[in-house]
């Protein structure tokens, strides 16, 4: 894809996807680009209910992530090429992604991490997060590596996963164009 995405025909990718499997390279400038994008990932995120959105998941393969944690609207962050420094302690709570609508499961992650990022206003910042946050965190920058929250959820809770992930499948090849159609072109 373009380093420079026509903003608004950016859309949240739903699994199967490939581009959700794409790692995303780091993000140098923080000029106009960064500011529509944020703009655009936050009011898509925002429609959908999410607290957090990873740029591989509009298409756009920049380590880039918009988070809104707190749940108050508006309350926005972004940051460009985070990384988790340092992980503590172990929890098992229960996980979405607007990537998968419909489909949860439980995923064990680290309690607390500490993040390393720079802001849009390009400086470095390094911070805690926990509850909530750390699990939101850590499910982001697993995006921003091609990974999504069912790869990291056990084989036996993998099965009861199936159908929904079938059908997710199966309505992904519907919006695909159709070979024949492709031939008629
Ligand atoms: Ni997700």
């Amino acid at each position: 894809m373009s380093r420079f995405p026509d903003v608004m025909k950016l859309r949240i990718l739903c699994y199967p996807d490939p581009r959700l499997r794409d790692h995303a390279g780091d993000l140098k400038d923080t000029g106009s680009l960064v500011k529509e994008i944020t703009l655009r990932m936050a009011e898509l995120m925002g429609e959908a209910g999410g607290v957090g959105l990873a740029a591989t998941q509009v298409g756009w393969p920049y380590r880039f992530v918009v988070l809104n944690t707190t749940g108050e609207p508006g309350k926005i962050e972004a940051y460009l090429n985070p990384e988790i420094i340092a992980r503590e302690g172990k929890v098992v709570a229960e996980e979405g992604c607007l990537s998968l609508p419909g489909l949860w499961a439980k995923v064990r992650r680290a309690e607390r991490v500490r993040v390393r990022a720079t802001r849009a206003d390009g400086e470095v910042v390094e911070f805690d997060a926990e509850g909530l946050a750390a699990r939101a965190w850590q499910h982001e920058i697993d995006h921003l590596e091609g990974g999504l929250f069912v790869d990291r959820v056990g084989a036996a809770a993998k099965i009861l996963l199936r159908p929904r992930l079938h059908s997710l499948e199966k309505e992904y090849k519907l919006l695909l164009p159709s070979d024949e159609a492709k031939k008629k072109k």
